[in-house]
């Protein structure tokens, strides 16, 4: 087993690299406030907003946002057909912002089951900023980490069938190179917002050594406050990635 992971991960006391957050909680927002869900949603938009304000001023190098999870087509249909009018809508007013603050936009997950309009908008606002050095913003629409992994599996094996991959030379680095995140550093925090502790199929294959923080904090009220209480409970971590807390401290090993 080599120690490959750890030598691309942040250390203790740093700023983790790569953020990944659910952003749950938006329709309990809304209906605690006696509001109908899709308020919530439009108050989530805000959140986005800020945390990605923050996670740029900080010089995050790159923030995952699960806004849409392969299961979330099968809520009822009236909020699947907002939620996609949101994020059109979100898009256009937003990439232009995203641009001028050297913020790169990647969407990852399955594209072709959305509407040919937004797939253009999402290939040209990803070519829009392309070039830009600053904080990397991963948006994950239709994402699941078991999709992310099957689809992996289908290009290697599309690979291996036309003679360019040597099935020998499967490995955990090759599955790597074929996921959505190839070209990103791994996940270093992985926050949930809205009180449950669950993954619900975000991703999967890459949290493997990502530290957890969870927050009873719906997303709509989650802040840049509570984004640095976050990254300070990271920054106080021992990653050990299967080392002894000693040799850690002794070797300074990452
Ligand atoms: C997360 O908030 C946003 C999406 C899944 C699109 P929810 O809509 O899941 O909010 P709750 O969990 O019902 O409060
Ligand atoms: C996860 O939230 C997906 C997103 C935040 C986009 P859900 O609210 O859909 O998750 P479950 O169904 O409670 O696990
Ligand atoms: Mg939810």
């Amino acid at each position: 087993m080599s120690d490959q992971p750890a030598s691309k991960v942040a250390v203790v006391g740093e700023n983790p690299r790569h953020i990944a957050i659910i952003m749950d909680g938006n329709g309990r927002w809304a209906q605690k406030r006696m509001m109908p869900r899709i308020m919530g949603h439009h108050a989530g938009v805000k959140a986005v907003r800020s945390i990605v304000e923050y996670c740029a001023k900080e010089k995050i190098e790159v923030l995952s946002l699960f806004a849409f999870s392969s299961e979330n087509w099968r809520r009822p249909k009236d909020e699947v057909s907002l939620l996609m009018e949101l994020f059109v809508s979100t898009l256009q007013t937003q990439v232009d912002k995203l641009d001028k603050n050297n913020i790169r936009l990647r969407i990852i997950g399955d594209k072709s089951a959305f509407h040919e309009k937004l797939q253009d908008k999402i290939r040209s606002a990803e070519q829009q900023t392309a070039h830009n050095s600053g904080l990397t913003l991963v948006v994950a629409a239709n994402y699941g980490g078991r999709w992310d992994i099957t689809q992996a599996l289908q290009k290697i094996a599309a690979g291996v069938k036309n003679g360019d991959i040597d099935e020998q030379a499967i490995s955990e680095q090759l599955i790597n190179e074929h996921l959505t995140t190839a070209d990103l550093p791994e996940p270093d925090l992985f926050i949930r917002t809205g009180g449950e502790e669950r993954v619900s199929n975000f991703l999967l294959w890459q949290l493997a050594y990502t530290e957890l923080f969870f927050t009873d904090v719906l997303w709509p009220d989650f802040d840049q406050n509570m984004m640095q209480k976050a990254i300070d409970s990271f920054k106080g971590r021992q990653r050990r990635f299967g080392h002894t807390g000693e040799q850690i401290i002794d070797k300074r090993i990452l």
